[in-house]
């Protein structure tokens, strides 16, 4: 109460002080932070380009002639993540867009320390993963600017080879030229023996196909005819063919909703529960991806809600959902990605029914992390961390006659 009393009387000594003219000057000014933001992200699509050329090969990745460029790059990439959220923000107030400018950062600077310490392969495989974080950001929903075609080209030497098409079709969905990527992925599925030949690669093209066809295009035509494609190939592994059986059924359905989209914070929130939940229901154990399609536009409308109402009465649930949805579909994002909305979801809404609920998920998923191959042991900082999440995130019980 005092506190609000002090600011407002702040406020009114605010407005005395500086004149009219000098706020709007601020505001005029305002449209800045949306261009210093398109600024760092136009460097980071050259460095990108660069980057994807040079560690398209182990052979050019450690020719002594690129070692120069090589590090004043991901020195330049780690610098740019870091502006990212910090000195530079986005005019996209989706937390997301922190979040990943938080594990860009680390990521680029695990790369920075491995080529410091001489574990070039190491570096080679980070960097050369790289534009996940720009696709992971890029690619949540339809906002946002979509290039026909850009001029910069990542190369591979010698100049008579190409990158891979799966490369390219990266490429291009990381600097938002979304048709490109889409008949990149598509000229990869189209190849009747690619199944055979490069199993994994024609996977990965389906995959981020359905993405951008579903999320950024939001184009259920687009994404059953890839779908179509996969359900033809005569080559394709059984488990997608099954997968995209149920894929297509989704897509049926979602052409019937598209005219009742509703816009509100309310209506938003109601299509994002109504698709989590349908995509839980139809999935019949926790990694099946046959509920794909419903997963993606979830996410889709979450983002949406957690962009047009960050601070919004269900900003706790979204990043619940966000959690849920990205937990399943963790393989062709970012693997890690989920925990951090648990995390967040619990910092948002403490001492909540939902904090609970995104503790237990985040408590869950730490611990299938640390049983796997690695042994049985859990970090002492995790351990604190759990313990700290754990404190904020049961609803506080006020009875008295519970103290004893
Ligand atoms: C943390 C999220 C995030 C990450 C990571 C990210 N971007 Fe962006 N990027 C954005 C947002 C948000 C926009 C603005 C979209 C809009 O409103 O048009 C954008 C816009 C762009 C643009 C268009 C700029 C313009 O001229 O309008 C390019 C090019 C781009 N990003 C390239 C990249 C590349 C390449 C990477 C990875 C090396 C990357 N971005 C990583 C969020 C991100």
């Amino acid at each position: 109460m005092i506190q609000n009393r002090f600011s407002s009387h702040l406020l009114l000594i605010l407005f005395y002080l500086f004149p009219l003219s000098s706020i709007q000057a601020e505001l005029v000014n305002a449209p800045n932070k949306g261009a210093a933001w398109r600024k760092t992200m136009q460097e980071l699509y050259k460095i990108l380009a660069e980057m994807t050329t040079d560690t398209s090969s182990d052979q050019r990745f450690n020719a002594p002639e690129n070692r120069k460029r090589i590090d004043k790059n991901t020195k330049k990439l780690v610098d740019r993540a870091h502006d990212l959220g910090n000195k530079v923000l986005s005019t996209d107030e989706d937390p997301t867009v922190k979040m990943l400018s938080q594990l860009f950062h680390d990521e680029t600077k695990r790369a920075e320390l491995a080529l410091k310490s001489g574990n070039r392969s190491y570096a080679r495989g980070i960097l050369n993963h790289v534009s996940s974080y720009c696709i992971a950001c890029h690619t949540r929903n339809s906002s946002g600017i979509n290039f026909s075609s850009l001029p910069l080209e990542p190369r591979v030497e010698p100049m008579t080879k190409n990158l891979s098409p799966l490369e390219k079709g990266r490429f291009y969905a990381a600097t938002r030229q979304y048709d490109r990527a889409l008949d990149g992925f598509q000229e990869i599925i189209n190849d009747a023996l690619a199944p055979i030949e490069r199993p994994l690669e024609w996977e990965q093209a389906v995959r981020f196909g359905l993405s951008i066809a579903v999320r950024v295009k939001k184009d259920p035509a687009q994404a059953r005819s890839l779908v179509e494609r996969v359900i033809g190939s005569p080559h394709a592994p059984f488990f997608l063919k099954q997968d995209a059986l149920k894929w297509k059924e989704s897509i049926i359905q979602w052409k019937d909703e598209l005219s009742k989209r509703a816009l509100s914070e309310e209506g938003l929130r109601q299509e994002a529960i109504q698709l989590t939940m349908q995509a839980k229901d139809l999935q019949k154990y926790s990694r099946d991806r046959a509920a794909d399609v419903l997963y993606l536009r979830a996410t889709a409308v979450i983002h949406e809600l957690l962009q047009k109402y960050p601070e919004g009465r269900y900003a706790g649930e979204a990043l619940l959902m966000a959690g849920m949805c990205y937990e399943v579909i963790r393989p062709l994002i970012l693997d890690e990605l989920h925990e951090v909305y648990y995390e967040a979801c619990i910092k948002k809404v403490p001492y909540t029914p939902t904090s609970e609920v995104c503790y237990r998920h985040f408590e869950q998923s730490v611990y299938e992390g640390f049983t796997g191959s690695g042994g049985t042991f859990l970090p002492e900082d995790l351990k604190k961390k759990l313990l700290n999440l754990e404190n904020l995130s049961h609803p506080k019980i006020f009875d008295k006659s519970q103290i004893h």
